[in-house]
């Protein structure tokens, strides 16, 4: 059995950052092990918010006056955070969207409506996610494309032994998550990325569940796109990032059309500005990228090795303490997982057990976790998960093992 190791972060005090964390579900207090679907947010985060609607709210890049130029400047200089987060080059190579879905819709619509055609192939992954699945199945519907897919062993891994025959040179995009969002799993990005770039593919990583969970640098991750959401790492909702290459970036048409993203517009024809201005079309979500920032401050204060290390014990452990549970089987990889743990108990399906869970104020996600076609893998229609963040506790699982003992007596 894993055991929780000694750690300098005061992980008890990172705990009273989140005001949503003394909260009470029917009576008792909130345990929250949702954060793979969103995460809670700090104070900070939550000040950062408020600090800009009462001293900077107007829009970006239109406004001569001062409040106008304030909210560009902090919008900007979030652009510049996120980069420097990630190990981009420059600014230049983050585009704010609203989320990891619409970073996907976007490559796949501007990036694929340019360079994709008929027969050219869309290599995926049997463990996506429905946000990095359905943008490529449209995009071959449009363009005559095809999908391959690497399948997943049975420990949850993906079967690396089967790319050479799928990682052909007919591959001009492999699509991948960094960690599934159901199983734990963490792929071998940097390896992917490689032999991805060996037969002339790009790469393009879904980091939705790990973008505020590890340390990550794009140039050594060697990745064409990156994909991922504020509010799964402590900010807001509505805000996300597509990381591009510069020089892809600059070769691919806009997404949407509107205000923002124009040089000149006449009535037949317009004029658009360079990347990444050119697919931010409309006005932005501003807070929300303010609010990003604050949490990359907050999260980097921390340290992502320390949350990687605390995050990943946690999860080990509560795959460990859920094998005592008769008829209870586990889903994902054993060695090494990220901060989450999907299970199925023959007691009760999974939305009977996440809706009794939740009678005892532990917040659990039970379903298909939009991911279909991956539980259909496992000949399951769904798994409950418990997903952690470094705000969770050793104690917390404990309590969450007890419930489950209950679950289990109660429905037999
Ligand atoms: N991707 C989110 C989840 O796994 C929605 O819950």
């Amino acid at each position: 059995m894993h055991r929780i190791a000694a750690s300098s972060v005061d992980w008890k005090a990172i705990r009273a950052d989140f005001p949503i964390l003394r909260e009470q579900a029917h009576g008792h207090p909130l345990i929250y092990f949702d954060s793979a679907a969103t995460s809670q947010k700090p104070r900070i985060v939550i000040e950062a918010l408020r600090n800009f609607y009462e001293h900077e709210n107007a829009n970006v890049h239109r406004g001569l006056h001062t409040l106008s130029s304030r909210a560009t400047e902090a919008y900007e200089k979030s652009r510049k955070r996120v980069a420097e987060y990630i190990g981009a080059a420059s600014a230049d190579e983050i585009v704010f969207t609203r989320g990891t879905t619409e970073s996907i819709n976007l490559v796949a619509q501007a990036w694929g409506g340019k360079f994709i055609r008929e027969g050219d192939v869309i290599l995926l992954t049997e463990m996506e996610h429905h946000s990095n699945l359905v943008p490529w199945q449209l995009l071959a519907e449009r363009t005559g494309a095809r999908l391959r897919f690497v399948p997943v062993r049975d420990n949850g891994t993906l079967d690396l032994d089967q790319l050479p025959s799928l990682l052909k040179s007919d591959v001009k995009l492999f699509a991948f998550t960094h960690i599934s969002n159901s199983l734990g799993t963490i792929n071998p990005v940097a390896q992917l990325c490689e032999k991805a770039h060996a037969v002339g593919a790009l790469s393009l990583v879904d980091a939705a569940q790990s973008a505020g969970h590890l340390p990550m640098d794009v140039r050594v991750l060697g990745c064409d796109f990156l994909a991922f959401s504020g509010h799964k790492m402590c900010g807001p909702t509505g805000i996300g990032v597509l990381y591009g290459r510069a020089d892809i970036l600059d070769s691919m048409p806009p997404y949407h059309g509107g205000g923002e993203m124009i040089v000149s517009v006449a009535l037949e024809k317009s004029a658009f500005k360079k990347a990444p201005h050119r697919f931010e079309a409309g006005t932005p979500s501003i807070a929300g990228a303010i609010g990003l920032a604050a949490a990359i401050d907050y999260i980097e204060q921390i340290g992502r090795a320390a949350i990687f290390e605390h995050d990943s014990q946690l999860a080990r452990y509560a795959a460990d303490r859920l094998t005592e549970l008769a008829g209870t089987r586990v889903f994902g990889p054993k060695e090494e997982r990220g901060a989450l743990v999907g299970f199925v108990m023959d007691a009760a399906h999974p939305h009977d057990l996440t809706t009794f869970a939740d009678q005892y104020g532990l917040a659990m996600r039970g379903g298909h976790h939009c991911n279909q076609p991956l539980m259909r893998r496992f000949g399951v229609s769904g798994t409950t998960r418990a997903s952690f963040y470094f705000y969770n506790t050793v104690e917390e699982i404990d309590r969450m093992i007890e419930i489950l003992h209950a679950a289990v007596r109660f429905f037999s």
